[in-house]
């Protein structure tokens, strides 16, 4: 079976542990597709090179969710040919055969449009700050919460306003704000929307 859940949004808004969650529930195989942005961000030298020469080693590094190499990677992220490079990968991975959940920020709208499953997941910039402070743990003990919001500000502008693949909704997404919601019911939501999918799909 080929089903493609595409999970996009903003920085910091659940999206990384919905979708484990629903991979989870359903056994499809997940893909964090910031963490290709993050890892050629931190690699420094030619980034399209580095694109073009990505390695699973890269992606096993244990600094790739610093809020530098978050910073790193939407400035990666704006090139054309680094995206170019990417772009095959996350394409086969969405369908590969027996499900799959790709996050990022242009997953239903360029890297799989076809996407049986489309969501949008936002909370409000200072919701995804106080997250994104708690998640950093020692890393957080030399900011402040404003340093973080100010940081997911400057990221949300810089992924919104970018000529190519800018971070928007697809039509057809189905909105999902976690601004108010416990962890537990953002997922159970989520899973909601996939199993009502697969039903409608399977007849
Ligand atoms: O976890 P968080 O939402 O903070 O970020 P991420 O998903 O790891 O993505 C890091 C950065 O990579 C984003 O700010 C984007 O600039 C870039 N990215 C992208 O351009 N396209 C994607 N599909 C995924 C990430």
């Amino acid at each position: 079976m080929i089903f493609t859940v595409a999970i996009d949004g903003p920085a910091a808004a659940g999206k990384g542990t919905i979708s484990r969650a629903v991979a989870e529930a359903f056994g499809f195989a997940h893909l964090d597709t910031g963490a290709l942005y993050r890892a050629v961000g931190v690699k420094g030298g030619d980034p399209v090179l580095a694109a073009q020469s990505l390695m699973p080693e890269d992606l096993a590094r244990d600094d790739l969710r610093t809020l530098g190499a978050g910073q790193a990677a939407s400035r990666v992220a704006v090139i054309p040919e680094v995206r170019a490079a990417l772009l095959d990968f996350q394409r086969r991975f969405a369908r590969r055969e027996g499900g799959a959940v790709l996050d990022g920020r242009d997953i239903g709208t360029v890297i799989c449009p076809e996407a049986e499953v489309k969501l949008f997941v936002t909370a409000s910039p200072e919701v995804r700050a106080g997250r994104r402070w708690l998640e950093l743990g020692a890393e957080a003990g030399a900011r402040s919460l404003a340093e973080v919001l100010a940081e997911v500000r400057e990221r949300d502008d810089r992924d919104m306003n970018r000529a190519d693949a800018p971070l928007r909704p697809a039509a057809e997404a189905v909105m999902l704000d976690t601004s108010d919601l416990a962890v537990t019911a953002a997922i159970d939501r989520a899973v909601a929307v996939v199993r009502a999918r697969l039903d409608l799909l399977r007849g």
